[in-house]
């Protein structure tokens, strides 16, 4: 029984374990809205805009998002695909939405390679990439000219500089319980302001968010269902099997 209840409590924690690998830094709230179509309309436009440069989404179709967004095919086609052929033109509107990248390049110039996005959210979760699409800070030491506050020594630069501006971080010094030296970051300074104020900022990048987290949604929701069928499952073969338990051993003693 101890042991049971030892396991239920550790497969619990896991999440928590999984999601808490970021360096310490606290995490925003995301609060992204899968309802809100006017919302996931404008993050797919920044997608495809700033992230699709670099970033695929193999695993999704442009008619799929625009029939699931609501975009007609026509907008869709002059909105969101800028990939072209090798004949120039744009790719068809049943295309998946890779791009033109080669992994060689992309590790020539980053130095490592350019994860595909479909499935980020669900490897990432919403509020990690709320917190790291908006903590890019001046660091000289970086070939990037930037770091992040989640994802310490990223790769990618600050494609959003225009319209975040660019911060600086502000540092502290903390003694752990061993006496051990350490720095965190609590907070930043705008040392060159963007194009946009912070909470638009902010609602920009909750709008990617969530266009990012309807991308990894579909077999999320399925997901989802299928683990809480899982648990009821278990829960009512934990009931029966310790009455049969019970009923079993009951004149042995
Ligand atoms: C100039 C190329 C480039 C552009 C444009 C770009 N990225 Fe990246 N991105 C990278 C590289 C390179 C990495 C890998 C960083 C590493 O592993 O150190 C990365 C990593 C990431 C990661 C972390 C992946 C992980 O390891 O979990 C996320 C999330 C991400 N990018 C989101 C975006 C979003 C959203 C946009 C658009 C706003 C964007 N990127 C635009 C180059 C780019």
């Amino acid at each position: 029984m101890k042991k049971l209840i030892l396991i239920a409590i550790l497969l619990g924690l896991a999440p928590v374990v999984l999601a808490s690998g970021h360096g310490g830094y606290p995490l925003d709230k995301a609060d992204v809205d899968l309802e809100n179509k006017d919302s996931l309309q404008r993050g797919a436009k920044m997608f495809v805009n700033y992230c699709m440069g670099c970033h695929s989404m193999r695993y999704m179709r442009y008619n799929r998002v625009a029939k699931d967004l609501g975009i007609p095919e026509d907008i869709a086609k002059q909105d969101l695909i800028f990939v072209t052929d090798e004949n120039g033109d744009k790719v068809k509107i049943g295309t998946l939405m890779k791009n033109a990248m080669r992994e060689k390049y992309a590790k020539e110039a980053f130095g490592t390679k350019i994860p595909d996005l479909t499935l980020e959210a669900r490897v990432r979760g919403a509020d990690w990439l709320y917190t790291y699409l908006r903590t890019f800070y001046l660091d000289d030491s970086r070939p990037t000219g930037v770091n992040n506050a989640v994802f310490h020594n990223v790769g990618m630069p600050h494609v959003l500089w225009k319209l975040q501006g660019l911060q600086k971080a502000k540092i502290e010094e903390y003694e752990d319980h061993e006496g051990n030296k350490h720095h965190r970051i609590v907070g930043f300074e705008m040392v060159q302001p963007g194009t946009m104020t912070g909470p638009e900022y902010d609602k920009a990048v909750r709008d990617l968010v969530n266009f990012l987290v309807y991308m990894g949604e579909p077999v999320k929701l399925e997901r989802m269902k299928l683990g809480v069928y899982v648990l009821l499952f278990l829960a009512v073969f934990f009931v029966l099997a310790y009455f049969l338990k019970k009923e079993y051993w009951k004149d042995v003693h």
